[in-house]
């Protein structure tokens, strides 16, 4: 789908054989003077100017597919050979399939995925970093974080928020179960800024200083804001969890009332419901709802994708190449590549919750979109 008009054989781009982009032939002089300019810490911008501003964003990343059934051994076993007290986080980490995902520590992008286990009466130690983290709950029973100082009890498909800054720990309950959900951070972001900081709690865990699910049971009632007690200053969600009950809820209503988006269904995007917008800075996420046997329209834009499939079957076509996928299975969308969605169920929804840099993209103006308008907005597989 993408205009390929790389020539292998001059190696260049046909596009840059015009005024405006870099087209110089080097000879002896020019080569000389370059090498005078690397004696002084400098380099001749014509050089690389087309690799590093390129026609349109190229990315490093490469679609990347993780299935439940290869990763939830592994992340068991990972609880087998090592304790939450000497991992510190006790994560698998999702690389992507590429130079740029091996060397970062990153999914897609520059955001960070895993899975983190839990057995029953362990704890992950408090602590806190500039980094902002996210959690998708996959399955398990009696796990809770505590964020700030505010317990909160985590149940399956559950959305929950650690903000940047905050400090956190996890357990599971002693009459729990094995718990497994999905991390997203922005560490390669943070990182890439040169600004991350961490920080370990003076104690092992945080003492709640606020009652059990108190910011959700404030903050968590569509439409309703409390009429007093509101103290809530900080520029991420106060209601720090998302239930699943009322995220596919709302989903169905949506359902009710339209048609949804020919791209991706019936969607909602986790929200900050005192002033909109996403739930934190740097990173977003939505659930959305494919109707039995939607086929969605491609489209491609700007920043990055993490999707885990919350029930359901189907497939996502991405750069050409299909990925199927079933409930739990992990895959990503690298910026500017053409994806479309499609439910392989004629009788159930199928559910995708997703998480991205898009409040990053948007935030500096970059957030570009582009429907695919030939083939009838579908593409062409690759064998
Ligand atoms: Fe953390
Ligand atoms: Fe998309």
């Amino acid at each position: 789908m993408t205009k390929n008009t790389k020539s292998s054989k001059q190696g260049m781009d046909q596009r840059d054989d015009v005024l405006g982009r870099a087209r110089v032939t080097d000879n002896d002089e020019l080569l000389a003077f370059y090498k005078e300019l690397e004696a002084h810490s400098a380099n001749a911008f014509w050089r690389r100017a087309n690799e590093i501003e390129p026609w349109e964003p190229e990315t490093r990343y490469t679609p990347t597919i993780w299935r439940y059934d290869d990763m939830r051994p592994l992340v068991l076993k990972s609880s087998q050979l090592v304790s939450p007290e000497e991992a510190g986080r006790r994560v698998v980490v999702l690389v992507n399939d590429s130079d740029a995902g091996r060397q970062h520590s990153a999914a897609v992008g520059w955001l960070f995925s895993g899975l983190q286990v839990m057995k029953p009466g362990e704890i992950t130690p408090a602590h806190r970093h500039t980094a902002s983290a996210q959690r998708f709950i996959m399955e398990g029973g009696g796990a809770y974080t505590v964020v700030d100082g505010h317990p909160i009890e985590l149940g399956q498909y559950d959305y929950v928020l650690t903000p940047r800054n905050c400090w956190h720990d996890h357990g599971v309950f002693e009459n729990g179960l094995v718990s497994i959900w999905q991390d997203g951070l922005d560490i390669p972001l943070m990182n890439a800024l040169e600004t991350n900081f961490y920080e370990v709690y003076p104690e092992k865990v945080q003492k709640p200083s606020f009652p059990v699910n108190d910011l959700p049971l404030v903050y968590g009632n569509p439409g309703l804001l409390a009429s007093s007690g509101q103290t809530w200053d900080k520029p991420y969600s106060p209601m720090m969890i998302y239930r699943w009950k009322a995220t596919r809820d709302a989903l169905f209503n949506l359902a009710k009332s339209q048609a949804g988006s020919p791209i991706d269904g019936q969607a909602v995007r986790f929200s900050n419901p005192l002033v909109g917008g996403w739930a934190m800075q740097t990173m977003g996420a939505q659930m959305q709802m494919l109707a039995p046997g939607q086929h969605g329209k491609a489209h491609r834009h700007t920043g990055n994708v993490m999707y885990n499939c919350a029930g359901g079957e189907g497939y996502s076509v991405i750069g050409g190449k299909r990925f199927d996928w079933q409930e739990h299975d992990i895959f990503c969308v690298p910026s500017w590549v053409w994806h479309e969605h499609v439910n392989l169920s004629n009788e159930e929804e199928a559910f995708l919750f997703s998480f991205n840099d898009f409040p990053v993209m948007e935030a500096l103006g970059v957030f570009m979109e582009e429907a695919l308008e030939v083939q009838g907005g579908n593409q062409t597989i690759a064998e």
